[in-house]
């Protein structure tokens, strides 16, 4: 449990599959997880569509299902698109939203990560919202202006009840897939700051709840380093969270 005042924040572990792993493939992990026990960490998975089914038919209920998307809508003309309603058949009780990848190459934008972030709070699914800055916006020395910003528009017209309740995740871009992660320090330094954008917004107490994640490159190797932080919850992990081996480890190192 992390502190920050009398508040006290249970880490969060989050696999980010992204778009990798058949459905065998999946029942082959989730059979792997079988008698592990994931302790006083709160885990999620987020994966491809197709593999949803698969993790409400196999997953016991230590390990919490969730989605990469999901669309402001409850149905209607969206191709491509996925609905909390649908997600809620599946038992998703998380969705990734605004990450860099869906920014960057899908067209994502702080007024749709908003109308997303909306309707997943107002379904009954938490959102993980992914803020974080380019490379070229760290080096110019922007990258408090740029993750300010993400996160007051990403969250923009929430009640401090509901922004208590979810879930930051703090991506650097230049981190992400890359093996090179930021410092545990600095992204700390990072986090603090995104919850003194949200106390500024809110109070002091819906900051000290809201958790935050830091996500890029994030392994088994490190995960303790970065745990070791007070602002930093847990993580938003990509290609680590692919193997049954570094993904318990992972788990593991963000138990305290
Ligand atoms: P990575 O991805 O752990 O492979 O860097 C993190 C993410 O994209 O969420």
């Amino acid at each position: 449990m992390k502190k920050t005042g009398d508040k006290m924040r249970k880490p969060i572990i989050a696999g980010n599959w992204k778009m990798y792993k058949t459905m065998a493939e999946t029942k082959k992990f989730v059979k792997s997880l079988d008698d592990f026990s994931t302790g006083n960490v709160e885990v999620i998975l987020c994966v491809a569509y197709t593999n949803l089914i698969i993790l409400k038919e196999n997953l016991n209920n230590q390990i919490k299902i969730g989605s990469q998307n999901i669309h402001w809508e409850t149905n209607g003309a969206f191709t491509g698109e996925i609905s909390p309603i649908m997600l809620q058949e599946l038992n998703v009780q998380y969705a990734i939203i605004g990450h860099s990848e869906r920014r960057q190459m899908f067209g994502e934008t702080d007024l749709t990560v908003n109308k997303r972030v909306n309707t997943s709070i107002k379904n009954g699914i938490t959102p993980i919202i992914c803020v974080g800055e380019r490379l070229d916006e760290r080096e110019s020395g922007k990258t408090q202006e740029v993750v300010k910003s993400q996160t007051e528009k990403a969250i923009s017209g929430l009640s401090s009840q509901q922004v208590s309740n979810l879930v930051i995740a703090y991506e650097p871009i230049w981190a992400i897939g890359t093996g090179k992660s930021s410092s545990a320090e600095d992204a700390n330094e990072v986090i603090k700051f995104i919850r003194k954008v949200i106390e500024n917004q809110y109070d002091q107490n819906v900051a000290d709840l809201v958790r935050i994640q830091y996500g890029g490159s994030v392994k088994p190797e490190n995960i303790e380093t970065f745990m070791a932080q007070p602002e930093i919850d847990g993580a938003l992990v990509g290609g680590a969270s692919l193997s049954p081996e570094h993904f318990k480890a992972l788990i593991n190192g963000a138990s305290v």
